[in-house]
């Protein structure tokens, strides 16, 4: 059989809607299915019942409500990024693209199979597969939008576009490579299972055929210690614990303050949205195991182990820059990676990963690093924080940026709406 886009089309349609009814015993009940297909609408006695977050899923975070999942949620074992390029023509054909995204989530982040599996042996299953009898693993899919989306002119968006959501800057000692930047639209799918997260991104991209293509894509993971039942913050690849100083996810203060676009801050569609930067690091592994202890930890100003500020003993204890010991020196080194992070007196939300992807090529050492993710209701709270590390952060002595890319991602969705509805609704 030919695979073209056209003809899967039409033979899904007639299969699935037919081989539903009789599965789920709908047409003997009186029941339609709507439309828009499968998981969309479905009329039921004369009422919309729209598809819904499965309340009885284990592992299961929320796909509909205020905020889209993936920011707030906590932090999983894995990542998978995808950053897409469109094909599509039209504005109509944009938002069609997220109403089709939109039922395919949510199944996904209940744990299920993309669709109704038909039993037809001479088609390629619907579903791809491999995330078979897992549940939903904590997956969280979290959509955005590039700045490059809106200088399409064949779509009509430019007007829409926010003025904060712009290429950020080029930063001193950016070296990145057009193979890791940029992209029209982002998918972040993160689960504490990374065949769950890969499974997610390529079966929206699967199912979006002949309307994007793939850009760049990083996978990442996380590990997490437990200590007395409790998950500590994870560490990077340079041993660090990395996320103890963020916003505290349920204080909705704190994350309006620092996440969550606020009315009149932006565009109308962003409102309840965030932005999403992301930097793949390479971290220089092969330097960092020949650097003596100390220096190391006056690259970060925390200790390795425990966590703490510079002098202090515990993990949370509060990072005091300004202390200074008998001589006069600061404890925490003006040039590390802490002091200047905090003098910028910006804030943001970070949401990283590892990652290890075999080697460079050109110098045989690791191609491993932090796929550094962060949310921020401008995306110049990054910048400011970027810029005051700038060339003074003795972490740069370390790392390397190859990789970088803004998106605005759009508020939650509402049961009975669609990814992106608002930017949509606008025009
Ligand atoms: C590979 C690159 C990076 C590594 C390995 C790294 C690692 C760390 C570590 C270990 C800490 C201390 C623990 C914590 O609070 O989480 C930290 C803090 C921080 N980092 Fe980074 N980071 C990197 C890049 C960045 C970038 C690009 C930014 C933003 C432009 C950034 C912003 C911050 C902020 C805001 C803090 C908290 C500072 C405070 O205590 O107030 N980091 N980072």
């Amino acid at each position: 059989m030919t695979e073209t886009n056209n003809g899967e089309k039409i033979l899904d349609k007639k299969i699935t809607r037919r081989q539903m009814l009789k599965m789920t015993g709908a047409g003997a009940a009186g029941i339609a299915i709507g439309a828009s297909g499968m998981g969309g609408i479905l009329k039921a006695f004369g009422k919309d019942v729209f598809l819904d977050d499965d309340s009885s899923a284990t592992n299961k975070v929320n796909f509909y409500g205020k905020h889209q999942s993936g920011i707030d949620t906590a932090v999983q074992t894995n990542i998978y990024f995808a950053s897409l390029n469109v094909l599509v023509k039209s504005k109509a054909e944009l938002q069609e693209l997220f109403k089709m995204w939109t039922p395919l989530a949510v199944h996904m982040m209940n744990g299920e199979t993309i669709g109704v599996e038909y039993k037809n042996g001479m088609l390629p299953p619907k579903d791809t597969g491999e995330a078979k009898g897992l549940d939903a693993r904590n997956l969280s899919i979290t959509f955005g939008v590039g700045p490059s989306l809106f200088e399409k002119k064949e779509l009509g968006l430019s007007s829409l576009k926010p003025t904060e959501l712009k290429d950020l800057p080029h930063f001193p000692k950016d070296q990145l490579e057009e193979v890791y930047t940029g992209g029209d639209i982002c998918i972040q799918a993160c689960a504490d299972d990374p065949q769950v997260a890969f499974h997610a991104v390529r079966n929206l991209i699967r199912a979006a055929s002949g309307k994007v293509s793939m850009k760049w894509s990083q996978a990442g993971f996380n590990s997490f210690p437990v200590e007395n039942g409790k998950k500590q913050t994870p560490r990077n690849l340079f041993a660090f614990k990395d996320g103890t100083e963020n916003p505290i996810t349920s204080s909705e203060k704190d994350m309006n303050k620092v996440v969550w676009v606020q009315s009149g801050d932006s565009k109308p569609w962003m409102t309840g949205g965030s932005y999403l930067v992301v930097r793949r690091i390479q971290l220089h592994l092969e330097t960092w195991d020949r650097t003596a202890l100390k220096e190391q930890e006056n690259t970060f100003g925390r200790h390795r182990d425990s966590g703490a500020p510079l002098g202090k003993k515990n993990e949370s204890d509060a990072m005091e820059i300004e202390r200074k010991d008998e001589n006069g020196n600061y404890i925490v080194p003006e040039n590390s990676h802490v002091f200047l992070a905090k003098q910028s007196k910006a804030r943001i939300m970070r949401r990283s990963y590892s990652y290890s992807s075999g080697i460079v090529d050109s110098t045989g050492s690791y191609d491993a690093g932090l796929v550094f993710i962060s949310f921020q209701k401008n995306p110049e709270q990054f910048t400011k924080i970027q810029n005051q590390l700038g060339r003074m952060d003795k972490l740069n002595e370390y790392i390397t940026h190859r990789g970088s890319g803004v998106f605005a991602c759009f508020p939650g969705i509402k049961k009975g709406s669609y990814i992106g509805e608002a930017l949509f609704n606008t025009l």
